[in-house]
C-alpha cells in the first residue's frame, strides 16, 4: 500500500529546504521546472493555456513521462491500476465511458478494448498528447474499436449529449487543476451523467492546509471537493478501497443521488511491481 503523505506542505520554504537537503539531485529539475513554470505564466492567458505548453513541452520529450510514468512497465502497470479498479466496480462493454484529460490513453487503450465500439470519448486540452494517443491506438491495434479523440478548451462539456455517459473518469487531472477547473467540471458533469451513471476522479489530498507547488501540482481537502460537488447537486463520496492500492493519489466519486453508482467492490490485486511508488502521477 502507498504511504501518503497527508500533512506536509510542499509550498513552504521550510518544506522546500529540507526536501532539497535530503535530495540534492534532484535541485536542478526543480530549478529547471520552476524556470519553466515562470516563463510559461507570463506567457499563458490562463491556466489552461500554462498547462497546455507545460504539456506540449512535457510530450516532445516523452509521451509517457508527460502523463506521469517514467517507464513503459510504469505506464502499463498505471493504466492497468486505472482499469482494474473500474472493473471491479461494474465498467462493462455496453457503457459510455467518457474519459476527461485521456492523456496518451495509458488507461484508455484498455477501456477502448473492453469497451463496445464507439463507447469512448476522450477530452484533453493538449492537442500533442492527443496525437500521442493515435500513436497508442495504432500500437494497440485498436483502430476497428472507433474511439472518439477530443482537443478542449475547458471543462463545460458543452458540446456533449445529456444524460449519456455511464461512467466518467479522471485519473491525475484535478491533481494539476486550480479549484476554478474543478469547480467548472463538477457544475457541468452532471448533465452528461447517465441516471445511475458515476464519476470518479483523483486528486492530490492534503489534510493540512491546501496548497499548490508551481501551478502544476495542486493539494486539497477531501472536504473542499466533497463540498465543492454538493454544491452542483451531486453526491459525492471518497473511495476508500482506493487507498489500499499503491497510489499516491486518492479518489472521489460523483453520481446524482445516494443510490447511483454501484457498492464499492474488493480492492483489486496489483501485482506489477511498476506500480509500486507512492508518488506516481
Ligand atoms: C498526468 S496526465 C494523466 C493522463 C491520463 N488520465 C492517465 O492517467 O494517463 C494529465 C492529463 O490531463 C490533461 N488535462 C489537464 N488539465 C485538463 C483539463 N482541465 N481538461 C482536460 N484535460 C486536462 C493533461 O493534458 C494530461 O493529458
Amino acid at each position: 500500500m502507498a504511504s501518503k503523505n497527508v500533512t506536509a506542505n510542499r509550498a513552504t520554504l521550510g518544506h522546500r529546504v529540507a526536501y532539497a537537503l535530503r535530495h540534492p539531485g534532484r535541485v536542478p529539475r526543480h530549478l529547471a521546472r520552476a524556470t519553466r513554470d515562470a516563463w510559461l505564466h507570463h506567457r499563458a492567458s490562463d491556466h489552461i493555456a500554462y498547462y497546455r505548453a507545460v504539456m506540449r513541452h512535457d510530450t516532445r520529450a516523452d509521451p509517457d513521462a508527460a502523463v506521469g510514468s517514467r517507464n513503459r512497465e510504469r505506464w502499463l502497470a498505471l493504466g492497468a491500476m486505472q482499469f482494474d479498479y473500474l472493473l471491479g466496480h461494474g465498467l462493462r462493454p455496453e457503457h459510455r465511458m467518457l474519459e476527461i484529460g485521456c492523456g496518451n490513453l495509458r488507461a484508455g487503450w484498455r477501456f477502448i478494448r473492453h469497451l463496445d465500439p464507439g463507447h469512448y470519448y476522450g477530452v484533453d486540452i493538449s492537442p500533442d498528447i492527443l496525437m500521442a494517443a493515435q500513436d497508442t491506438l495504432v500500437e494497440m491495434g485498436l483502430q476497428q474499436r472507433l474511439p472518439v479523440l477530443t482537443p478542449v478548451r475547458d471543462l463545460t462539456l458543452r458540446f456533449l449529449p445529456d444524460a449519456h455517459f455511464d461512467v466518467v473518469h479522471a485519473h491525475s487531472v484535478f491533481s494539476h487543476s486550480p479549484l476554478t477547473v474543478i469547480d467548472e467540471c463538477l457544475a457541468h458533469v452532471g448533465r452528461v451523467l447517465a441516471p445511475g451513471g458515476w464519476f470518479d476522479f483523483t486528486f492530490d489530498r492534503t489534510e493540512g492546509e491546501e496548497h499548490h507547488v508551481l501551478r502544476e501540482d495542486f493539494y486539497y481537502r477531501t472536504e473542499t471537493l466533497l463540498a465543492l460537488a454538493e454544491k452542483h447537486g451531486l453526491t459525492a463520496r471518497f473511495m476508500t478501497d482506493w487507498e489500499q492500492l499503491p497510489h499516491g493519489q486518492s479518489k472521489i466519486r460523483v453520481s446524482h443521488g445516494p443510490d447511483a453508482g454501484p457498492p464499492e467492490a474488493a480492492a483489486p490485486e496489483v501485482a506489477d511491481a511498476g506500480v509500486r511508488e507512492a508518488r506516481s502521477r
